[in-house]
């Protein structure tokens, strides 16, 4: 079993980082496609274990990655809450019916993930037994906040107006919703961890569409309801994209692991991470997906750069965030093979450079 990320994650010594690459499933891979294509859609896709499985254990192979990710959504939740969606080719996800009051959220459901998630159980279970420990597998659900988002708008938005004049308009309504939602997501990820998933990663895509006091004030609290009883189970990381300027409150939680986007100060990060109220985090991230897009004799340099400047320790090797959807696999795997062949500067090099 290659149980390098798992080492990490205790805070172990280990001999180079973990890595693993956000969005490294479907998207960039030809093999994904073929997948797809027979699946019908997205949807019949990460509904049949098998099929799910397949594209879960494609970048093992074709990256050589650490870890590999279960192939699902952070949508499923909703839509177990009682709000379908659908994902639109070119255009992204839409939920036909959104949350905008009192009675549309008294007409959500409990969820019980036994029955309204078994598919994502059954494929957790199908993607272990083909992995047969290969490499750890890494479950996953969207942050209470990020969720919110999409049940309030029913699809992307840039700043996520209403989501936002929601929390402001009727503080006792988002805070409703947001607490049915933390509690939807915390059954589903024990269901994950029970089904057998190694490490949890929970997606707060949207954290920085707000500001510090409104995430501390009404987001941070459920995070913490979420993570409690969690992490005792596995290690869980928690990845705020654009929640750098309240990374300091993020470190409060009872978390393993900070995931950081491409924007954050290693160095800065790194020193807040080894202060953290609770012992020492690891660090998840960081290298700008675009660098991808650069020869892989760039994209070594810079994965080298981003290592000497988080360390070595305590550290999994990732992108600030998702793959995009046309970098070309070998630099994906430029990027992997770079972490894996990196060494820190030689004695001598230390010297002559002091
Ligand atoms: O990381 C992985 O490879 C595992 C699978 C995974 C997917 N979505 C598959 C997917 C994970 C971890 C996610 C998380 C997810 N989904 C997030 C959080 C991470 C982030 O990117 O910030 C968000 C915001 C979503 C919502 C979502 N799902 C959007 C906005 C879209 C549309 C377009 C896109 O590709 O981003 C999806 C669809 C989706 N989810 C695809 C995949 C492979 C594309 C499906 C396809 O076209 O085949």
């Amino acid at each position: 079993m290659n149980d390098l990320l798992l080492r990490a994650l205790k805070g172990e010594a280990v001999e180079r980082p973990p890595v693993w690459m956000m969005r490294q499933a479907g998207r960039t891979l030809p093999e994904y496609r073929a997948v797809r294509a027979e699946a019908g859609g997205f949807k019949d896709l990460l509904m049949h274990p098998d099929r799910a499985a397949e594209v879960t254990i494609q970048p093992i192979d074709a990256y050589g990655v650490d870890a590999a990710i279960l192939f699902s959504d952070i949508l499923v939740v909703p839509e177990a809450m009682g709000l379908p969606y659908n994902l639109v080719e070119k255009v992204g996800p839409r939920f036909p019916e959104t949350i905008r009051s009192r009675a549309d959220l008294d007409r959500l459901r409990e969820v019980d993930p036994g029955t309204d998630l078994k598919y994502v159980l059954n494929a957790i279970r199908v993607i272990l037994d083909h992995l047969d420990g290969r490499v750890p597998l890494i479950g996953f659900s969207g942050a209470p906040w990020t969720i919110f988002c999409y049940m309030v708008e029913g699809k992307g938005s840039k700043d996520w107006t209403l989501a936002r004049r929601m929390l402001w308009e009727d503080p006792q309504l988002s805070d409703a919703l947001l607490s049915a939602i933390t509690q939807a997501t915390k059954a589903y990820l024990h269901a994950q961890i029970d089904a057998g998933v190694h490490v949890v990663q929970i997606f707060d895509s949207w954290a920085g569409s707000l500001s510090r006091e409104l995430y501390v004030q009404r987001i941070l609290p459920h995070m913490h309801d979420l993570l409690e009883g969690l992490s005792a189970r596995v290690p869980v990381t928690v990845f705020a994209k654009g929640g750098s300027h309240f990374l300091k409150d993020l470190s409060t939680l009872p978390c393993t692991t900070l995931g950081l986007d491409w924007q954050t100060d290693r160095r800065w990060a790194r020193a807040l991470a080894d202060a953290a109220p609770g012992g020492p985090k690891v660090l998840q991230g960081n290298l700008d997906p675009s660098v991808l897009y650069a020869n892989p004799g760039i994209i070594r340099a810079e994965t080298h750069r981003m290592i000497d400047e988080l360390g070595i320790q305590r550290t999994i090797a990732n992108l600030g965030h998702g793959l995009y959807p046309d970098i070309p696999t070998d630099h994906g795997r430029a990027f992997v093979q770079a972490v894996k062949e990196y060494a820190p500067a030689t004695e001598q090099e230390t010297t002559t450079s002091a």
